[in-house]
């Protein structure tokens, strides 16, 4: 059978803020994708779970990652936007995938090192089998294409390991093997405190990273307050390796501008930070702030949010059930009469 050749499907976690790292990594590239694919974007609240019990309000997270597409400008008439827990199809395959990775696999996954932190055997079993709850979201779509941020490339690849396999055991072609799209400026966007660390919801201190709520003041104090070097910036993109934090809000104003790394460093070489900085928090501002705007806006009616993601689900369900079934059938499970 052939398998859709445009169709992408990407997630986000519904714990804590969004964050400049997951618009620039993710959000900005659907919005930009979405004309070409056919798109699922899924709030992923079976994953959030994996690090229970620090859950938080996760209806209302969901509802936040929800606005904070829509404002961005994913168009809920075109792309499906939908709760992962609405679709009983994604936690289903999963369980087959848990059949199908090896824990070998699984235990190379550097995330669930950094997330599990020193103490593995803390860690809740759902958290080591994250990454086959990720490849049941794309593979259960049959998705050609899969944009995220840097951080997930590694997972990307356990998913078309587990395509494979799933594909090689049973004798038929049931799943494609989904292609990364890592791409841009913006895929790893790092702390504004520490270059060698990602831009993360999970840091404990705010002004590591901004937030797509944050106000144009704090905006701003937290640019003005990012951390740097001494030097003034360069001339070329390799005279920033070695400068984690000059590298960083470099890549950011690309990212933010849609102007290429080498067109940025033209502009500020030689000159300091002091001329970078009030730019970056200047064009921070202009793009972020409608965003914010629009967002609450959209959190202002949660019943209409409730409504797009219940129609979201829907189409989710009409997509995923029949790739389910046929999974089953590859496997051999007896038909339902
Ligand atoms: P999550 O919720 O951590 O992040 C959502 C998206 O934002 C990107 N991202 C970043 N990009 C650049 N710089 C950063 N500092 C940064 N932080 C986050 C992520 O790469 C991601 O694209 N496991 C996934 C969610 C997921 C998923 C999926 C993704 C579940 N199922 C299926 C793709 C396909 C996650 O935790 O993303």
């Amino acid at each position: 059978m052939a398998f859709p050749q445009n169709r992408i499907l990407s997630g986000i976690q519904p714990t804590g803020n969004l964050h400049l790292g997951n618009y620039l990594g993710a959000i900005k590239n659907w919005v930009a994708m979405q004309n070409d694919y056919e798109c699922l974007f899924c709030i992923v609240d079976l994953h959030a779970i994996t690090v229970w019990p620090d859950l938080g309000d996760i209806a209302q997270s969901s509802r936040e990652v929800a606005a904070g597409m829509i404002a961005s400008g994913i168009d809920v008439n075109q792309s499906t936007v939908f709760i992962q827990s609405h679709v009983p199809a994604h936690a289903q395959l999963a369980w087959v995938f848990n059949c199908v990775a090896r824990l070998g696999w699984l235990n190379r996954m550097t995330q669930f090192k950094d997330k599990a932190g020193k103490n593995k055997e803390k860690a809740s079993s759902g958290l080591m089998v994250y990454p086959n709850l990720m490849a049941a979201d794309i593979l259960t779509y049959k998705a050609s294409h899969v944009p995220t941020g840097e951080d997930q490339k590694q997972h990307l690849e356990l998913a078309r390991d587990i395509a494979q396999k799933f594909n090689v055991d049973t004798g038929k072609d049931v799943f494609p093997l989904p292609e990364p799209v890592i791409q841009g400026p913006g895929t790893r966007v790092m702390s504004l405190r520490d270059g060698q660390r990602k831009m993360s919801k999970s840091d404990i201190s705010d002004m590591t990273r901004i937030n797509m709520t944050d106000s144009s003041d704090v905006i701003a104090d937290k640019i003005r307050r990012a951390k740097t070097d001494p030097d003034a910036l360069p001339g070329s993109k390799d005279d920033l390796a070695g400068r984690p934090e000059a590298n960083n809000l470099i890549n950011i104003y690309a990212a933010l501008s849609d102007r290429s790394v080498e067109d940025v460093i033209m502009e500020f070489s030689g000159q300091g930070f002091g001329a970078l900085k009030p730019k970056l928090a200047e064009l921070a501002v202009s793009v972020l702030g409608p965003i914010a705007s629009r967002m609450s806006e959209l959190l202002a009616d949660p019943a209409e949010l409730d409504r797009l993601l219940a129609r979201g689900a829907e189409k989710a369900t009409s997509l995923a059930e029949p790739v389910l079934a046929e999974a089953y059938e590859a496997i051999g499970f007896s038909p339902r009469a």
